[in-house]
């Protein structure tokens, strides 16, 4: 009993703070981007310079870039003294040890991450990870110090067919398993409609929210009200400069993830813009 009194103490802090378009947003936006395999290091290099300077008056938002990992380093000193942080799309499960193309949670904060991406739908379509390994490596990820982007999200068939419901629940209950208080303090859920990435349809602001919603509900059930209510749930899927405040604006949009528009520094600070509300 005293514990849970404690609980509820510790998790309501963060809840009375205030953001963005001047209206009561309870958490701080994360706004990532991910650049998936796109930018050699130059390039990426370059991107961070010209973003640096557009994105420095930023105080409302966490900026997050994630290069691939050969442009890490170089990235990562990039950003250095500057108001955005350095994330990876992947990492494996060990810390080390004989597998062959895997990266670990350990050589990643050595390189300078504080951020990965786990399980993108294009990490559990087109390389077959599924919700098991996802939750391995997200536990380890979590336990080795690095913050977790954890992206779910279902396919055109499975909302056409009314799945949708039981995809996330199954996403969320497997892939979230096992994690404890703290581990949420460092972990934000991406939802990120297959239907929607890379393809110009964006959801629209109530869709997002609508599953935002039912997200949140089922970490309250899952795990703890408070602990929903401190969670950064991001969108993900087509955003763009002329749609990021629109779907800001709702209540359980607590930033993005953000592809296509993360590949050049003027949209994608005009997304961060947006979603800081400034
Ligand atoms: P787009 O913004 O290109 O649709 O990609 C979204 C995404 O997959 C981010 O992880």
């Amino acid at each position: 009993m005293l514990k849970s009194v404690f609980f509820w103490i510790g998790f309501s802090i963060p809840l009375t703070t205030t953001g963005n378009l001047g209206m009561s947003h309870a958490r701080t936006p994360l706004i990532a981007g991910n650049w998936k395999m796109y930018k050699k290091i130059g390039e990426g290099v370059d991107l961070v310079r010209q973003l640096t300077p557009q994105v420095a008056g930023v105080s409302k938002a966490e900026i997050v870039v994630c290069p691939t990992f050969t442009a890490l380093q170089a990235v990562g000193q990039a950003v250095q003294g500057t108001n955005i942080a350095l994330g990876a799309q992947n990492c494996y499960l060990k810390a080390e040890g004989a597998f062959t193309g895997e990266i670990s949670p350990q050589m990643l904060l050595d390189a300078g991450c504080t951020w990965t991406i786990i399980g993108h739908s294009e990490r559990r379509q087109i390389f077959h990870e599924n919700d098991k390994l996802l939750n391995q490596k997200l536990r380890f990820a979590l336990e080795s110090g690095l913050k977790v982007m954890f992206c779910i999200g279902e396919t055109l068939e499975e909302r056409e067919n009314g799945n949708m419901d039981d995809i996330l629940e199954r996403q969320v209950h497997e892939g979230l398993s096992g994690l404890n208080e703290a581990d949420f303090g460092r972990l934000a859920i991406a939802y990120e409609p297959v239907w929607a990435i890379g393809t110009g349809v964006t959801a629209t602001p109530e869709q997002a929210e609508d599953a935002h919603a039912f997200v949140r509900g089922l970490i309250g059930e899952h795990f703890h009200q408070a602990i929903a209510e401190a969670l950064r749930i991001q969108y993900g899927g087509s955003v763009k400069p002329d749609n990021a405040a629109e779907l800001i604006a709702k209540q359980n949009v607590d930033g993005f993830l953000v592809g296509g528009a993360s590949l050049k520094a003027d949209s994608f600070a005009a997304i961060v813009k947006a979603g800081a509300g400034q």
